[in-house]
């Protein structure tokens, strides 16, 4: 049933069930798994491991990697089984995320790009097992991934052991999309080839030293569905504001006509707001992101975008049936890579990218918070937001101006925990509308994002707390006392309005 699947004859006789494959994972490992946004994790052994934990009752705890964040309710399970002393980089479950602020998780929120640099320079010890899941392994023992490389490649690369999960249920045609390339040791690094976002670089399977694939499990159910709620009317007149912007843009010779790549983060927001460029008057630009998401194919099969270039491909249902029914359709306008090379800055800053992320929210300066609720409680995770941001020609952030039906405002006085800096925050935008705070100085930066993006249930209440700041004076005027009010009146009140306003 799977010849065509593990064409290395000698591999055939490492098959073997999810359960005796986990038998490999001990108490203290650290174990590297693949998975990016619910595409191509591995879903049969860290489940059977969980199952373990739970059938033995004897403390079975690992550090757990992945490329991001993990579908088929693994972290759940996994959480649940208390086999979670560590988990890095990012995450999305209800439950882990709640067991990470009840301190039980100790979660290490990194940048992308960073965690296979930080593993290869020894920074964060020795990977024990990688788990990956794939479509196919090859005559010579190349692993060839699913819908995601993430950090796969190198994970099997640096860890001692390596299982993979041949999985029947992702189509054999992804072979052929994955472009595997791994930077050598620094400081003596060549650059990374890379010039156009569909320039190919590298290998289409993950080449290590078949020896080292010490189990292979059979799989067969799909990748979780993305779980991205369609454009509503909000997110459609954010879509509106940021066309409008790089019509303006290009009018003024700033953004060639035909755009530079463009980026653009998970989630609801940013999907539906690329889903929005199907209408406008920007033709063949090209993608070079993390996660391709629905709004990609929409725009690919418009005509609009011409190349994609990502880390992962996380569909709704519906899409997944449809674009893994006909790849061939889109085979020549896709490639998968490292997460360290769709989000490696050196590319980012030489493409030119235009980078469109999330916001919980961000403050009258600029300063954009993507992870922390109320500045203590952990979200998801910064994700390839700073590796974007960082390094794009145009970072931009939206959010919708309010959130939780009008309690909480998204535009505040001071974020309580900052993802991006002033620095590296080009445009922020709402369905209020949008502020280019581009060459502005922090006060008339917020003079612009006050005038521009608050919801008018807000806008005088920041309009007040910048008019007292002032007196204090300084670069950046804050009244530190109250610069957190809006945030504790939340927590103590179930909303950021003054009794009196909440109640009208
Ligand atoms: N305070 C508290 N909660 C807030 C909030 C705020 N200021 N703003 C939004 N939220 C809540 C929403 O109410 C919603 O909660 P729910 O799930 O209980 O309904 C949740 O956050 C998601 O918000 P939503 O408006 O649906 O946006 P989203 O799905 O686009 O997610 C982020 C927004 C910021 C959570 C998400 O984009 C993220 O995790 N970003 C960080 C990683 C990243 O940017 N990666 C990009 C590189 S690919």
């Amino acid at each position: 049933m799977y010849e065509d699947r593990i064409r290395c004859h000698s591999l055939r006789d490492k098959v073997t069930s999810a359960a005796e494959a986990a038998l490999a994972i001990h108490d203290g490992m650290r174990v590297g798994a693949s998975g990016f946004t619910r595409a191509g994790d591995a879903k049969a052994v860290p489940l059977a491991l969980a199952e373990r934990a739970r059938q033995e009752g004897k403390p079975l705890r690992i550090t757990l990697m992945t490329g991001a964040s993990l579908g088929h309710d693994v972290d759940r399970a996994l959480t649940e089984a208390h086999v979670l002393e560590r988990r890095l980089p990012f995450q999305v479950d209800k439950t882990l995320r709640d067991a990470i602020n009840r301190g039980e998780v100790m979660f290490v929120d990194q940048h992308l790009s960073e965690t296979v640099e930080m593993l290869r320079a020894n920074q964060l010890g020795k990977l024990d097992v990688a788990i990956i899941e794939a479509v196919a392994i090859t005559e010579s023992g190349g692993i060839v991934p699913t819908t995601s490389v993430g950090n796969s490649a190198s994970f099997a690369i640096l860890a001692d052991k390596v299982i993979v999960e041949i999985n029947l249920a992702q189509p054999l045609a992804l072979e052929g999309l994955h472009d595997i390339w791994i930077p050598g040791l620094r400081p003596n690094r060549e650059p990374l080839p890379l010039v156009y976002p569909r320039d190919r670089v590298g290998t289409p399977a993950i080449e290590i030293p078949h020896e080292k694939i010490a189990a292979i499990v059979i799989t067969d159910k799909p990748d979780s569905p993305s779980t991205v709620l369609p454009a509503d009317a909000e997110t459609s007149l954010i879509a509106g504001h940021l066309i409008e912007f790089f019509q303006h843009e290009v009018a003024h010779g700033r953004m060639p006509r035909r755009l530079p790549p463009l980026q653009a983060g998970i989630g609801t927001i940013a999907n539906a707001v690329l889903a929005g460029f199907v209408d406008a008057p920007f033709d063949e630009f090209e993608i070079y992101s993390e996660v391709l998401q629905d709004s990609t194919f929409d725009l690919l099969d418009a005509g609009k975008v011409t190349f994609a270039s990502g880390a992962s491909i996380t569909l709704s249902a519906a899409r997944q049936a449809q674009v893994f029914g006909e790849l061939e359709r889109y085979r020549s306008r896709l490639v998968l890579r490292p997460q360290e090379v769709s989000n490696h800055p050196e590319v980012i800053r030489r493409l030119g990218l235009i980078a469109l992320n999330t916001a919980l929210e961000f403050d009258i300066y600029g300063n954009v918070n993507s992870t922390h609720v109320g500045g203590t409680h952990m979200m998801n995770g910064i994700g390839g937001s700073g590796d974007f941001s960082r390094n794009a020609s145009c970072a931009i952030f939206a959010t919708k101006s309010t959130a939780k039906g009008g309690c909480v405002s998204s535009v505040v006085p001071m974020v309580p925990h900052c993802d991006h800096n002033e620095h590296d925050v080009d445009v922020v935008v709402t369905e209020q509308g949008l502020a280019d705070l581009r060459g502005l100085a922090p006060r008339e930066r917020a003079t612009l994002i006050i005038q521009n993006c608050v919801h008018p249930q807000y806008r005088e209440l920041l309009r007040d707390y910048y008019r007292d700041a002032l007196r204090s004076g300084g670069q950046t005027p804050h009244r530190l006392e109250e610069a957190f009010a809006w945030h504790a009146r939340l927590r103590d009140t179930g909303s950021m309005l003054p009794a009196a306003q909440a109640a009208a």
